[in-house]
């Protein structure tokens, strides 16, 4: 009953003319399919030409960050309308970039996440545990944390509009991916709990996302787990035959 879920995050990378050109030869690939959610979440810079190609197509443009104000005097910031009205349907949250290189804690994510609920948008909401903290044997209480603070604001149907990418720090670009039984092992984690907060038929329905160094060599094996419904692909979603491999995942020809 959950589609398969595979989306690009494209960091700092694309001029908005690579943008655009690589939305092209999606929406003539991919327009058409609907067995499965794609999304691409290119920067900000290349969001509205990105989004008018990819009108109608049912393919989902994502921004990568918001703020959590709707508008005021926060020079360099993006708002959470401003994204809907240039045409994303969906925003990355809790990235660990942002937690790592500019700070983002459990508390500010919480109100991104309200804030994008706010306006519209689905949030695809990403957690996950540094290489430390796995040794530590701290990794179900880590995203255990990282969901129950990062989702206080949710009200009841809220989960509906939420996608859950699992992100281990340590396999995030680093050519290191989780093992398909990791990924898995926190995956059902993650269900379980989601069970606990929202109920069984929410955790049932919600995309978990598995993402960290996902490759079209590795992408069948980690979509095999029961518990993982999808990949929020870095590097390998940049080149459009590596990425529309992984689209079709489940497809030889
Ligand atoms: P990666 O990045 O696929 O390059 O490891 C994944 C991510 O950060 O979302």
């Amino acid at each position: 009953m959950r589609k398969p879920f595979i989306a690009g995050n494209w960091k700092m990378h694309k001029t908005v003319a690579e943008a655009v050109d690589f939305a092209k030869r999606l929406r003539e690939a991919a327009a058409r399919l609907t067995d499965r959610d794609v999304l691409i979440a290119p920067p900000f810079t290349a969001l509205y030409a990105v989004a008018e190609v990819l009108k109608g197509s049912g393919i989902h443009v994502a921004a990568q960050n918001l703020h959590e104000s709707r508008q005021g005097a926060f020079t360099g910031e993006v708002s959470g309308p401003m994204i809907a009205e240039a045409g994303c349907d969906y925003v990355l949250v809790g990235h660990s970039e942002r937690r790592t290189l500019f700070g983002e804690d459990d508390a500010l994510i919480a109100r991104k996440i309200e804030a994008a609920l706010e306006c519209g948008l689905k949030v695809i909401f990403c957690i996950g545990e540094t290489l430390q903290e796995r040794e530590a044997g701290l990794t179900a209480g880590v995203v255990e944390r990282q969901i129950k603070e990062g989702l206080k604001a949710l009200r009841n149907d809220d989960i509906k509009q939420l996608v859950i990418a699992y992100e281990p720090v340590w396999a995030i670009g680093t050519g290191k991916t989780a093992t398909p039984g990791q990924a898995e092992e926190v995956h059902a984690v993650i269900r379980t709990l989601a069970g606990r907060l929202f109920g069984e038929a929410a955790a049932d329905s919600l995309p978990i996302l598995y993402g960290g160094s996902v490759k079209p060599d590795n992408m069948a094996e980690l979509m095999a787990e029961k518990n993982v419904d999808g990949g929020l692909i870095g590097g390998a979603s940049l080149d459009f035959d590596s990425f529309f491999r992984m689209v079709m995942f489940d497809r030889k020809d």
